[in-house]
């Protein structure tokens, strides 16, 4: 039997799904129709780490609302939007390693050495593939609730490095950076805040 409300989340994800690969579907349009700029690698570089930084924050987002809202069927959102943000980093990871690099290991090497925002970079994505490797329900379901929450917390650490990342490659105005970076201190803020009266309850 289907849950009462399941239609409707199911229906809303469908949406998220929707939004999360508009950009994809924005990006072949201006590939197939010429509308690229003069240099089409920086602008698939830049629109899919802008989006794979994006929705991670997005995904950061599921769970607060799911606490304000006391509704736990929000948290079907939270897979869709972190797979679509590993989905935009390794269109994002390809691209340097293909477009930029042209699969030359040693420069690949030289470069993640070379440029500090391409070392966070990669320790980022890194940090993401545990998280989309134990996405599927079936894995979760063979290493069990805790251990899987634990892999979990990775994000706050992939989200903050990309952010720096973001921060250090931006040479002139900061100002979308630190808006990212705002947000991400006033998620990750919540989450504290969350753990503190959850274990020092305010009667105590
Ligand atoms: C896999 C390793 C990664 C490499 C090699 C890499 C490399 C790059 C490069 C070369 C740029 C363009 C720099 C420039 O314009 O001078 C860039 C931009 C960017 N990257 Fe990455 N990156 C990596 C991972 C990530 C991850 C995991 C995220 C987010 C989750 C991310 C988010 C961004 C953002 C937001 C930008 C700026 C986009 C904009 O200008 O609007 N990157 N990255």
């Amino acid at each position: 039997m289907v849950k009462p409300g399941f239609r409707t989340f199911s229906f809303y994800n469908k949406l998220i799904f929707l939004f999360c690969l508009s950009p994809l579907i924005y990006l072949i349009i201006r590939t197939l129709s010429g509308n690229l700029s003069a240099n089409p690698i920086e602008d698939l570089t830049h629109s899919s780490g802008w989006w794979a930084l994006t929705t991670l924050v997005i995904t950061l987002v599921v769970t607060p609302l799911k606490i304000i809202f006391k509704k736990p069927q929000i948290l079907f959102f939270r897979r869709t939007l972190g797979l679509f943000s590993f989905f935009y980093a390794s269109i994002h990871f390809v691209t340097w390693i293909a477009l930029e690099q042209f699969f030359d290991w040693e420069a690949m090497v030289l470069d993640v050495l070379d440029r500090p925002f391409i070392t966070l970079g990669v320790i980022a994505f890194v940090l993401m593939i545990p998280l989309a490797a134990t996405s599927p329900y079936q894995i979760r379901k063979k290493i069990g609730n805790n251990v899987w929450k634990k892999i979990h917390r990775l994000i706050y650490f992939a989200v903050l490095i990309a952010v720096l990342h973001f921060l250090w490659l931006v040479k002139k105005d900061l100002t979308e950076p630190f808006i990212f970076l705002f947000i991400v201190l006033m998620l990750l803020g919540f989450r504290v805040f969350m753990w503190c009266t959850k274990f020092f309850p305010k009667d105590q």
